[in-house]
This record gives C-alpha cells, structure tokens and sequence, in this order.
C-alpha cells in the first residue's frame, strides 16, 4: 500500500515508517518539523535500505495535504502530527486545538475528496481520564486535565461521526499508552527538546550526567509502591501495532488500545533502567504533578483478537534501547543532530 504518513520524521512516526518500509509498504511523510528533523529522513533510509518521499508541509494547511493527494496515489493516511507536550497545552490551549483539531478535519476531508478510505489516527490512553485499571475500549471517556487530552477526545468524536455518514471510511483509532526506547540501531529515538517532561528521557538525561537527578512525583498513591503505575511500550511494537491495523482495516470506526498490558511503577522501572544498563541513577521524592493519576494500563485483548497483535519486547528491552540512543544521540550531538 502507498501510505502518508503526518508526523513521520517524530518520534513515533519515524519508527512506524520503518516498520511500514520492512513490511513492504510504500511510504510518504509530511512533516513541519516543528518538532523534528529532517535528518530523520535519512535515518529512516538508512536502516530500512528503502526510498520514502518527505514533504515539509503543515498539515492544517489544507492546499499543501491536496497537493500531495493529487501527486501520488494513496491507499491510506496515518495521522501523527501533532503537538503532544500537556503542560504546554495548558499554557497555549488555542494553539493545539488549532493544530490537533484542524488537521485531523483537514486530512479526513482530503481524504473524502480523493476516495482514501483507510485512516488511522494517533490517540492516547488520555481520553480514559480517571477510569479504573486496566482501560477496555467499551469504558465510557472521562475528562481528561488538559487541552491536549482533550483535542484527543474531539479528534476521536470528529471521526466517528465522519464514519457515521460515510460507512465505507474506514477508521482505526489508536489509543496509545506510554511509548519508550528506541530503534535497535541507535539511529532513530526519542530525543525532547529542553527539560523532558516524560519519565524515560528524564531518566537516561541523568543517567547521562547532563541532569541532576530523578524527581519521582509522589509515593503515596494507592499503588505496588506509591509511585505511579504506566504501561510502557516499546515504540517498536507501537510502530508494528500501526501496520496491524493497517492491514486488518475493515470499514467504520474501530478502536484499540496499544498497550502491553502490565503497568510498571516509576521505582520499578527506574530499578529495571538501573539493572538493565549497570549505571545507578539519583532520585528524590517530591511532590504529585497536577493532573496525574495513580495507575494507567491496559486491556490489550481486542488488539490480540482483531488485529493479531501483540507487543513482544520486555522493559529490560525498552530501557536497553533507550539507553543506547541516548549516548549515541550524544556522540552525534553538534555535527549530525537526529531525533
Ligand atoms: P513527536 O512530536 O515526536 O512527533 C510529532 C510530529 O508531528 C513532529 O515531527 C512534528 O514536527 C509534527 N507536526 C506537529 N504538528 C504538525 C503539523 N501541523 N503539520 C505537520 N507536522 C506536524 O511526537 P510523538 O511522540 O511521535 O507523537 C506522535 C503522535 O502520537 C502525536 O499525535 C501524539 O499526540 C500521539 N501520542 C503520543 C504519545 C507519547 O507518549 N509520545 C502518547 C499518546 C499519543
Ligand atoms: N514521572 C516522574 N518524574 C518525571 C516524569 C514522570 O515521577 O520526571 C512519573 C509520572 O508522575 C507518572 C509516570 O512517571 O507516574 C509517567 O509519566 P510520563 O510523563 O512519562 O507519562 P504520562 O503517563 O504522564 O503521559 C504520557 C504522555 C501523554 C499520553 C499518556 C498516555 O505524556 O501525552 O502518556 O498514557 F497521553
């Protein structure tokens, strides 16, 4: 299949465009790089040996997407651009209405007009809200604490109402838990730009001497330890996870949580980093971040049936893998800068 690909040069893109190219498929990333590089492109190349054509194109801006419609045949959209930061959406929530909302109506309209049915949209445990482990796609949503959360949630509504009308559309919604680690190559990874606000890029920054130490953001929730329970997963089986439900697309809107499953507290992978890797990293306990909650895994059981998916890598993996890129993004930092 020809497949376009928003977001691709990101981190969960550039690795669901290896998975895409090894699987045969054809790929085309449109990317502002707002949040990336170019450089990425290359990569990609590198590791699979395959060509993909990169566009630098916003995706709300609704002539640019035509363009590329008109100029290549395509059998299906994945949608990963968007900006992702949840404390920044707090800060600049019209910014990501805008981007997140706009681009998805921009996409499936484009879609609608050139007769591309096959649609797979980049979603996030998020929308579960509060609801008790482990999440099942049939729970009701709840609100989530934040703008970004919520351009999930309308994108997610926006779409199953397209379908409504529309029955031959055929859409994936992919709820995403907490993708980590990096391509086995040390080529591809997840690389923030600033003080990282997520977990694992925090945790190898220290271990990398540049930060201090781990701040571990409470120990009294009602969890294995106290500290809060993720499910982590390995951003290659998120990526393989895409072509699954590319392949196994059958019209309406269908809905799979990404996950692996078992949720691993913040000590407990910050111990498995440790171990996996043999370096010892420094935290402190303080204070609950705003807006998070105790325990957040998931029911992976559709996935396994519908798609014949599953997630095959372990956290020692995940922490291996992410570990590696980081000291390989360090030595390539300042002449040929990826991630
Ligand atoms: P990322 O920032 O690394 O990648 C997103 C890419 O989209 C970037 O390359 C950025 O330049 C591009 N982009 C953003 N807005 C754009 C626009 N208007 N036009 C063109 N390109 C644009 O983020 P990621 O972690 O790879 O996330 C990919 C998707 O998965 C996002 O939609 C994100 O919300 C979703 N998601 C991520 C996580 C996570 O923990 N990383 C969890 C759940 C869902
Ligand atoms: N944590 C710390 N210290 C840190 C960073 C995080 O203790 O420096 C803790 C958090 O409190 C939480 C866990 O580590 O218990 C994971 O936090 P992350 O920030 O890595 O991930 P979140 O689960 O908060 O959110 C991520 C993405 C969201 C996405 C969600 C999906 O940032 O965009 O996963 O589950 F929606």
């Amino acid at each position: 299949m020809n497949i376009l690909v928003t977001g691709g040069t990101g981190y969960i893109g550039s690795h669901t465009c290896v998975a895409l190219l090894e699987a045969g498929h054809s790929v085309i990333v449109a990317d502002n790089l707002c949040n990336s590089k170019v450089d990425i492109v290359d990569k990609i190349k590198q590791i699979t040996n395959k060509k993909i054509a990169f566009y630098q194109i916003d995706v709300t801006d609704e002539v640019a997407v035509e363009s590329i419609f008109s100029k290549h045949y395509l059998d299906g959209v994945i949608h990963l651009a968007g900006l992702k930061a949840v404390g920044e959406s707090v800060e600049k929530p019209l910014a990501y209405y805008y981007n997140n909302i706009v681009s998805t109506m921009v996409l499936s309209k484009v879609c609608q007009k050139y007769g591309v049915r096959k649609f797979v949209f980049s979603s996030s445990a998020t929308v579960y809200g509060d609801n008790t482990v482990p999440f099942n796609e049939k729970m009701n949503l709840l609100p989530t604490t934040n703008p970004y959360g919520e351009t999930k949630a309308m994108c997610e509504r926006i779409l199953t109402d397209i379908v409504k009308v529309n029955p031959s559309f055929s859409v994936s919604l992919l709820r995403y838990f907490n993708p980590v680690g990096a391509h086995e190559s040390g080529l591809i990874g997840e690389a923030p730009t600033g003080i990282p606000n997520n977990l694992m890029p925090y945790i190898t920054q220290v271990a990398k001497g540049q930060l201090d130490k781990l701040k571990v953001f409470g120990s009294e929730y009602p969890t294995v330890d106290g500290t809060g329970v993720r499910d982590y997963i390995h951003v290659l089986d998120l990526a393989e996870g895409h072509v699954s439900a590319l392949d196994n697309l059958i019209e309406g809107v269908h809905i799979f949580n990404l996950g692996t499953g078992q949720g691993t507290s913040v000590l407990e992978l910050l111990k498995a980093f440790e171990e996996a890797n043999g370096i010892e990293v420094p935290y402190e306990i303080v204070n609950r971040r705003p807006g998070d909650i105790a325990s957040c895994y998931a029911d992976v059981s559709k996935a396994k049936q519908k798609l014949g998916w599953a997630a095959k890598r372990d956290i020692k993996a995940m922490c291996r893998d992410a570990w590696r890129f980081e000291k390989n993004y360090k030595e390539l930092e300042g002449t040929n800068r990826i991630g």
